[in-house]
């Protein structure tokens, strides 16, 4: 068969219209030259496609037959041109991203499979805290801010890809560690270590003992997720961590979740922009990446009612 693509275009166009004219119009062609390309697909193919009853021009069956292909084949063709184009803005591209400091114990995971899938992407990380991402934000430096709670006012565009449970720690010989449901009240006899002001994670756990108004003894303010894990391990006091931070401490069992009434905190990770930004082709390849695959790439970490403190993937 010699059919050219252009001929299946014309074809397709008449078809539709059941119309010479109205195709020719379609395809800024004369009616002459549509009647051709029709003429020549039909010497090609041995059959006739239309047949003119009076004014109207309808489909034979060999007609019909053609036109479910040349609908597939045209479908085909707008799907690979959408995949070259993607990769066309894909091959060589920047992305650059800012996340929350706590968000530096999964991201690196997540951008390891991001960057083996799309090898020619070239991807600028920085990781600074709540205050800096949303000057960032305003400025509108960078592709994408990935933080646990976006800024309330109305000009960001903010995507939830995956949870952010807040949990309680304490060293595994604490008298709380093996305590089941320990009231909130409880914790007021405790002493917490807090992180700096600015810090998502602080804001959020103000947040939640203020509005229960319950008024928490707050040691040391420590700058770091870090700091934090080695100052409870040390006995200085109890921390609110992201669960997410605390996974090898838990593993090698120098640090314990403690089972506390109405834990964890549970917040969400968000993708954010300024709103109408027009996101690159990698900005928006790692957007989707995120939203379909970061939660079962970290495996998400969910409450189990029947073992508290125990990690669960799913
Ligand atoms: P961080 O976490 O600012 O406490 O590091 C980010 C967030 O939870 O918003």
């Amino acid at each position: 068969m010699h059919l050219t693509l252009r001929q299946l275009k014309v074809f397709e166009s008449v078809a539709r219209h059941l119309n010479f004219t109205r195709a020719a119009e379609e395809l800024f062609l004369t009616q002459p030259a549509v009647s051709m390309q029709v003429k020549l697909l039909e010497t090609h193919l041995g059959l006739a496609l239309f047949e003119q009853l009076g004014k109207s021009v309808h489909l034979t069956e060999a007609g019909q037959e053609v036109l479910g292909y040349a609908r597939n084949i045209s479908q085909q063709l707008d799907e690979l041109e959408a995949v070259l184009n993607r990769m066309k803005g894909l091959a060589g591209g920047k992305l650059r991203i800012s996340v929350a400091t706590t968000a530096n114990y999964f991201i690196p995971t997540l951008l390891g499979t991001f960057s083996r899938r799309f090898p020619e992407i070239t991807v600028s990380l920085d990781v600074t805290n709540r205050e800096i991402l949303l000057q960032q934000l305003s400025e509108n430096t960078v592709d994408l801010v990935i933080m646990g709670q976006p800024p309330a006012e109305a000009d960001v565009k903010a995507a939830d890809f995956m949870e952010n449970p807040l949990v309680i720690v304490a060293p595994p010989e604490h008298a709380l560690a093996k305590q089941k449901k320990i009231p909130l009240k409880r914790l007021q006899d405790e002493v917490f270590l807090v992180r700096e002001p600015g810090s998502g994670t602080r804001i959020a756990m103000e947040r939640f003992f203020t509005e229960r108004e319950i008024q928490l003894k707050t040691g040391m303010e420590v700058g770091s997720n870090e700091a934090i894990k080695q100052s409870v391990q040390a006995g200085l006091g109890l921390g609110l961590l992201s669960r997410a931070t605390i996974e090898q401490e838990l593993e090698l069992k120098r640090l314990v979740e403690l089972d506390v009434a109405e834990f964890p905190i549970m917040r969400h990770w968000y993708m954010v922009h300024r709103k109408g930004k027009r996101l690159s082709g990698v900005a928006e390849a790692f957007k989707d990446f995120m939203l379909k695959e970061a939660r079962a790439l970290i495996g998400v970490v969910t409450p189990s009612p029947t073992s508290p403190g125990q990690r669960k993937r799913r």
